[in-house]
């Protein structure tokens, strides 16, 4: 069994005041599943010192080299000090707007876990991609890049969200049939890689417009294991709604 994962993806949002209301609400969160936020990298050691015991830690992105002259980054090493435990790499806004391409994403995964982070890769298609019945073979090519990069057994100890680009912000949610198929593919497509005993222990995460009002039926497929939410973490209240479906569930 498969421990369900709610990590909220704050992207460049939220202050000292979000990360109180979330750590006030998420003391009384049962065990029944993962709870986790990634909040800006400001707010990492304020996070880290508020959220209740139990609820977990991430960052948006991580450097791929260890130490040295590149401005702006921040390092794994640096990520696991102010007690992260996740490091969400290869998001399609990192993508798309900065350029990152499957090389630079699997140094990062890389970086990651050579640290002792647990990465929370992102892969998914855009519309372009869908409608041109691409989304396999571009979510394939995402997986590759990692295990080529990441040698045997890259996504033990890894989590995986499968994120279409066009269900991002957008209020459009994959359906629950159109989430798990590609999900059963990504679970498949490690099991060929990395053998059957690592692709059935991987969480692979739903994220796109996931909210209160769809996720129990998103978190109720096979290989739905959680959720990376990003306009809906931001309200402690939707948050915690959909981090009950997950436990619940
Ligand atoms: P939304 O939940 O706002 O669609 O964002 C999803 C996301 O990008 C999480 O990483």
């Amino acid at each position: 069994m498969r421990r369900k994962i709610i990590a909220g993806n704050w992207k460049m949002n939220g202050n000292r005041d979000l990360v109180r209301q979330v750590a006030e609400r998420a003391a009384d969160s049962d065990a029944g599943a993962e709870l986790a936020i990634c909040p800006p990298f400001p707010l990492l050691p304020t996070a880290a010192s508020q959220l209740p015991f139990g609820v977990a830690l991430g960052a948006q992105d991580v450097s791929e080299y260890e130490a040295g002259a590149y401005t702006g980054e921040v390092s794994a090493a640096m990520l696991l000090e102010a007690g992260c435990r996740y490091v969400i790499v290869g998001h399609s806004e990192r993508r798309t707007l900065y350029g990152e391409d499957n090389g630079r994403v699997a140094g990062k995964f890389v970086a990651a876990k050579q640290a002792g982070l647990t990465p929370i890769l992102c892969v998914g298609e855009t519309l372009a991609e869908r409608d041109a019945e691409r989304t396999e073979a571009v979510v394939g090519e995402q997986l590759d890049a990692v295990c080529e990069a990441a040698g045997a057994q890259a996504f033990r100890g890894a989590v995986v969200a499968y994120e279409p680009v066009w269900a991002i912000g957008t209020g459009r949610t994959a359906t629950p049939e159109q989430a798990q198929e590609v999900h059963a593919f990504i679970r498949q497509r490690v099991a060929e890689r990395d053998g059957s005993e690592v692709a059935e222990q991987l969480p692979v995460l739903y994220g796109g417009s996931m909210k209160p009002g769809n996720a129990a039926e998103l978190l109720g497929q096979p290989d739905i294991d959680g959720g990376l939410i990003g306009g809906a973490s931001l309200d402690p209240d939707s948050f915690l709604s959909i981090y009950k479906a997950a436990a619940e569930g």
